[in-house]
Formats: structure tokens, sequence, C-alpha cells
């Protein structure tokens, strides 16, 4: 069977018959034997086979290069080469698929630009191998985090006609034909439905009966920002808990966070190495700092006031009832505190319908999460679970009210207080491998004017 280049560099010792495959990076031919370079993306090393002159397979070596698929089969010996423990002495070759002259990744140190536009084939690179093995070892821990703790995963649809957050930014989903577009009672599902946004409001209805519940999905927003930050379709992680305050719900969030930081600082398969090479040297050092400390947590009010008094001329303004911009989430993280910061009970009047009034009646329980280099991680609150507030809370947003009768039925039957909360995923990848865009954290990026492949 074939082995994996991550299990046979792991070797402790020689082994015979050992059966390979993967792509080629480099060739070097000597008088009587060649050198080839071969990477399978199992891990970041490479395995070095030595292909004598005279072994079955050997007439295919001309026609080997770079990003040619190989299979070879031979011995796993101790190599004499400074900076590698194991070599394969090829004891047969075969060449799968040529990679003629125009492969685009002849060279190393492409541009992040021209390797998106390639992005079928980056992977292939060291860099993108290690951001994508990342990712997927990332989305088993969170897995890992919730199960052990008894959360319950739900599978919240993606389809839906509600909009959770109420920002208008959902991408229609319809059958009908340009000339019927209007009619929605005629349209598939008879109403007009959406891409989610946020799998909250669904997830909420699991939470007053299984109590601790996640999803984990993808989501979608048509907002029309071109940032580093921002993109059409991403994923998040949204834990929703029963018999929960907001206190509990920070408590959650900067655990998952810590959790997340310290499976990448020790359980990395050597992609972090990479990442402070070509990424950010200090990235080892920031993460060691984020997992050893506690989060600041600090009032939106008193937020507002650390800025206001920073002496520093901000783009956009900062003032008791307005938003955090990303300028001021980065001021306080990377300027001010110097780390991850907690920021909650913001001003009702700029937050959804969901989240709970608090009882100055200025502000509702929201908190958000704000990492260094990025600003908002997290997302979430405590839920108004007050069914007169709610219905109140509808009016205010302008909603039908009748179109989240199942939201009010939990309020109706036996309400609970319950908090949770959104991680967007890429975030969370852009922070713990010091990329700078969300476009490489993704393998195939959607973004406005941008869904090819
Ligand atoms: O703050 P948001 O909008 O919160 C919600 O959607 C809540 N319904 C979550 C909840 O309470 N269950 O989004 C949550 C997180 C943000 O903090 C951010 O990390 C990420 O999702 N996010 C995006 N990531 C990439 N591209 C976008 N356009 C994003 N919008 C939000
Ligand atoms: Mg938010």
């Amino acid at each position: 069977m074939r082995s994996l280049i991550k299990h046979v560099l792991r070797s402790s010792e020689p082994a015979a018959d050992l059966h390979v495959a993967g792509w080629v990076r480099t060739r070097r031919d000597s008088k009587s034997f060649s050198f080839l370079e071969l990477n399978d993306g199992s891990c970041l090393g490479n395995l070095q086979i030595i292909a004598d002159t005279n072994i079955p397979g050997y007439e295919s070596i001309p026609k080997i290069h770079t990003g040619a698929s190989i299979v070879v089969r031979g011995h796993l010996v101790h190599s004499p080469a400074p900076g590698q423990q194991w070599e394969l002495q090829a004891s047969s070759l075969e060449l799968i698929g040529e990679a003629p002259e125009d492969y685009p990744l002849q060279k190393k140190g492409h541009s992040s630009e021209f390797l998106r536009s390639i992005a079928h084939l980056r992977p292939r690179t060291n860099l993108y191998g290690a951001v994508f093995r990342t990712r997927s070892r990332m989305a088993f821990a969170i897995h890992r985090f919730f199960q052990e703790r008894d959360f319950i995963c739900v599978h919240t649809p993606i389809i839906t006609s509600s909009d959770c957050e109420g920002a208008g930014e959902m991408f229609r989903v319809t059958t009908l034909s340009d000339d019927k577009i209007s009619r929605d009672a005629e349209d598939f599902f008879g109403k007009r439905a959406f891409l989610t946004v946020s799998g909250q409001l669904e997830a909420e209805t699991f939470a007053c009966a299984l109590s601790n519940v996640y999803t984990f999905g993808p989501t979608f927003r048509a907002e029309n920002s071109n940032t580093s930050r921002h993109a059409a379709e991403f994923w998040m992680i949204e834990p929703e808990v029963a018999f929960c305050d907001l206190e509990g719900n920070m408590d959650l969030a900067e655990s998952l966070v810590k959790f997340l930081v310290n499976e990448m600082l020790e359980n990395n398969e050597g992609d972090l190495a990479i990442f402070e090479k070509f990424v950010d040297k200090g990235l080892r050092e920031r993460l060691e700092f984020v997992a050893s400390r506690p989060f600041e947590r600090i009032s939106h009010s008193r937020a507002v006031a650390l800025l206001m008094t920073s002496g520093v001329e901000f783009t956009y303004p900062v003032g008791p009832g307005l938003n955090l911009q990303s300028e001021h989430e980065r001021w306080l993280t990377e300027e001010h505190f110097k780390k991850p910061v907690t920021v909650f009970n913001y001003p009702k009047e700029i937050k959804p319908f969901y989240m709970r009034l608090n009882d100055d009646g200025l502000t509702v329980t929201a908190m958000d999460v704000l990492v260094p280099g990025i600003g908002e991680i997290i997302g979430g609150s405590q839920r108004e679970e007050r069914l007169d507030v709610l219905m109140e809370n509808f009016a205010k947003h302008g909603l039908d009210p009748a179109a989240y009768s199942w939201y009010v039925d939990l309020r109706k039957y036996g309400s609970v207080p319950h908090a949770g909360f959104g991680l967007g995923f890429e975030r969370l990848l852009m922070f713990v491998t010091g990329m700078t865009n969300i476009r490489d954290v993704i393998p195939f990026a959607r973004t406005p004017g941008h869904c090819e492949f």
C-alpha cells in the first residue's frame, strides 16, 4: 500500500519495499543516478528519492520535470545529506502525469495575487499546503472542543426565509425566470428565499431543547465591502447555550480562541514554521502570548472613552452611540492593551433585534472578541428571552413578527435565558497563520466580482 510522505519522514527505522507517490518539486541528474524531491502534500517536507540509472522506469527521467506526478517503490535508508534523516533508494519509478514547461509553479516566490489566479494549483506550494492543512486541523479541533464539552452539533439550513442580522445583505435564491422575478408566490418555496447569513436563530431553537449546541457551516453575505477581511462566502462556528448569560458567553468565546491557539502551537505538523518564515516572524511569540494571558474585557462605553482620549486622529468618528470601526478595534488590541479584547454592552441602536436589552434601557448584551492584526473575530450576545421585550424589538426594527412566529414560540413555551456567538472561521485562520488576506485562507474565495473556479 502507498505510504504518505508524512509517515515516511517520521519513520524510526529503515524500511524495505516502500511505495510512495506525489508531485516532483525538483530533479537533479548526475552520471549514475538522479535526485528527485517528492512532495505529496501530506506534510510540508519533501522525500528525497535516489534513482539509479539502471532501475526500471529510469528511461522516463528526462520527461520528469517540476510538477510531474510519479510513483516510486524503494528502500528507506539513512541519508548522508545534512538536514534530512531519510532518503528513498528507488527500486522502480513510474511517470504518471507529465508537467510540461509551462507549469506555472517553476520558481519560488510568486505573489499572492498571482497565486490567487491559479487557485487550483496553489495548494501545491509550501505556503498554501500549510494554510489548507491548518484549515483542516482547525476544523477538526473546533468539533473536538465542542464535542468534548457535550455540545451537540446541529446542521442548520443554508436556504432560509429569515434575515438573522437584519442588515439586508442576503443573496436571493430563486427559480423564477427574469420576467417573473417579482412573483414571490410562484417561486420555488412559495415565498422569497435567501442564502443564510447565520445559523443562529435555528441554533437557538435547538439550544432551547438540547441545552448546548453548535453549528459549523457556510454563511453568505452580499455586503459590497472589498476588504482583506470580508468574503461573500465564509464559514462560521455558532455555539448556543441555554441557561447562559453574557458572562458565560464571554467565558466560552475566550476559551474557544485560546484552545485553538494552543492547538496551533502544539499540533501544527511543521506548518507554523512556514508561517513564521514566510508570513510573520513574530507569529509563535504572539500566539504564545495570547495563550498564556487573560483577554481584556471592557464595556463599549469604556472603549469609546479610551479611544476619545487616545490622542489619535481616526478616519471614522468615535462616540458613545457609534459602532467601532476596524481602525478602532485595532488600536485597542494592538496599541493600547496589546492583547485580545472582549468588548461588551453595545448601544442597542446599532445591534440586531435578538440581543437582550440591559436594565439601563440603552445597551444590549452584545459582545465582540477583538484580536491584534484583525479586529473582530467573534460577535455574539445573550438573547432576548422576554416575549414582551422581543415584540417591542420587532417593532423598533421594522420586522414582521409573523415571519418569526417559530422564534417567538420559544419565548412563549418554557423560555430560558440563553446566549451564543459566531466565530468567523477564516478570521480565526488569519489569526493563527498570520495570513493578511482572507482570500488566502479560503480554497476558492468568493468576493465582489470574483466567482472563479
Ligand atoms: O458578528 P456577526 O455578524 O454575528 C452573527 O452573525 C451572529 N448571528 C452570530 C451569533 O451570535 N451566532 O458575525 C460573526 C463573525 C464575525 O465576528 C466575523 O468573524 C465573521 O463572522 N464574519 C465574516 N467573516 C468573513 N467575511 C465576512 N463578510 C464576515 N462577516 C462576519
Ligand atoms: Mg459582528
